[in-house]
């Protein structure tokens, strides 16, 4: 597999220097390329394609919905797929979670809860309302608009837009592997970690913060970091204290990814806003959504002026809506959630054999969202150069092996740390995890014979 083939056609890809193999078919946790390559989706994308590709039921329904309807404006009509996309996405929403305001991806989501954290506000306390920051930490990621941007903490993807961004106070991410507290456990730093919210809402003064964004189980910056359950009870602690809506971004965890509905029932919170896309429609269409509590829909859309002053043109598109519906009744049908948990402690398991290779650091993660993080030494955790460009190794050398992962940098100290994710389809098999496992290892050891 070649790093250096610029290609030749029309499309302004992400990275010119990578030859993009040409993909014609998916089925199940399987993609095929042009030259007959059978590649095992070890990552869905970016954790999209939950239910594997290829689904027939999926693409007879839009065939169907297709030929009825090609579009409606939310803003006039209302559709059966898109009620019926609701109710099932707020009976999976956990506590009060029970309104759903449609959008089309992941940073459209978090954008679209912030901005109702901030008429929230305006809405209870009137055009005087001094709140309106949102604090987030480093080491996450929210998106790439702006607005989404602005929260996201990953300095790499900010850095050249940084005069742009909305300065949105920062605290540091609950990733004990790379405390700043020196912590031994992780109930310690994940104590560190909370109370860290408490000084910055002081700081920066209650009456300005509207909200506090987390991921409950770190995607792409971070991938697998999830805290110790007093994190979230602290968390909610904080948030109900100094009047800060508390946001949980689930656009990686949500939808039954982690061996959960929603990544957040792990820790048994409820929060005021969740955030969600990616496994919610599994890529069979561009989705998303904020859900909100009744405290907020209330405030906003009854007691208030009963208009969300916001809108996408696409949000709430009926096709959309009815293939999410659809996603979700076959997972729930199928017993994906459940498969999810149990394939992913099999998989952690075997993992585990990993560590033998010195430049495997740490291996954490939950149900089928894993993530590895690469170290030059394990007991100092000091990572790699950039120059070595450790992770795109790996992702060459499992590629090599019919593997696809996802690689992602910048873990240790916004520059430096390398990782991948591992997050097949939450329909994969046993026998198909020892497939996905083998040929990781293998990716694995050539780099490792590549680097030492
Ligand atoms: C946790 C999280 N939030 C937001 C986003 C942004 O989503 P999108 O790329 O669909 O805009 C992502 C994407 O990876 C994500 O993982």
């Amino acid at each position: 597999m070649s790093l250096n083939k610029a290609p030749k056609n029309h499309v302004f890809y992400r990275n010119q220097n990578w030859n993009y193999p040409k993909i014609e078919k998916g089925e199940g946790i399987y993609l095929f390329d042009e030259d007959g390559n059978k590649y095992i989706d070890g990552c869905s994308g970016s954790a999209v394609a939950n239910i594997g590709h290829g689904n027939k039921e999926v693409a007879e329904f839009t065939k169907d919905h297709m030929e009825r309807i090609a579009f409606t404006h939310l803003s006039r009509w209302t559709v059966d797929s898109i009620e019926k996309c609701a109710e099932k996405v707020a009976e999976w929403a956990p506590g009060d979670l029970n309104h759903v305001y449609f959008v089309s991806g992941g940073s459209e989501s978090t954008e679209t809860a912030v901005k109702m954290a901030r008429q929230y506000f305006v809405e209870r306390d009137g055009n005087k309302t001094t709140k309106w920051k949102v604090i987030s930490k480093w080491n996450s990621f929210h998106g790439n608009t702006l607005g989404s941007l602005s929260m996201t903490g990953i300095t790499g993807r900010r850095k050249i837009y940084d005069p742009m961004l909305i300065n949105f106070p920062k605290i540091p991410q609950f990733y004990h592997y790379r405390n700043p507290w020196g912590c031994e456990t992780i109930e310690e730093s994940s104590i560190k970690a909370a109370e860290a919210l408490e000084a910055e809402i002081i700081r920066q003064g209650p009456d300005n913060i509207a909200a506090f964004i987390t991921e409950p189980v770190v995607g792409s910056a971070a991938p697998g970091v999830h805290p110790d359950k007093i994190y979230f009870k602290m968390v909610r602690e904080i948030c109900d204290k100094y009047d800060v809506l508390l946001i949980v971004d689930e656009v990686m965890a949500g939808f039954g990814r982690t061996g959960k509905k929603f990544a957040i029932e792990h820790f048994d919170i409820v929060p005021d806003i969740v955030t969600c896309a990616k496994g919610m429609s599994c890529g069979y269409t561009p989705m998303g959504a904020a859900i909100a509590s009744e405290k907020i829909f209330n405030t906003i859309m009854v007691e208030g002026s009963g208009h969300f002053v916001h809108g996408h043109t696409y949000a709430g598109n009926p096709l959309s809506c009815g293939i999410a519906h659809k996603v979700i009744e076959i997972m729930e049908r199928e017993g994906y959630v459940e498969n999810a948990e149990k394939q992913g402690n099999y998989l952690m398991e075997k993992l585990q054999k990993l560590y033998e290779y010195p430049i495997v650091g740490q291996i954490r993660g939950k149900g089928l969202m894993i993530g590895i993080e690469f170290v030059k030494d394990q007991v100092t955790k000091e990572p790699f150069d950039t120059s070595v460009a450790l992770k795109n190794k790996v992702m060459v050398n499992c590629l090599d092996k019919g593997l696809v992962i996802y690689p992602g940098g910048g873990s240790a100290d916004g520059v430096r740390g390398d990782h991948i994710l591992i997050a097949p389809p939450v329909n994969i098999t046993a026998k198909e995890i020892d497939l996905l496992f083998d040929a990781l290892e293998a990716g694995i050891k050539k780099t490792c014979e590549e680097v030492l």
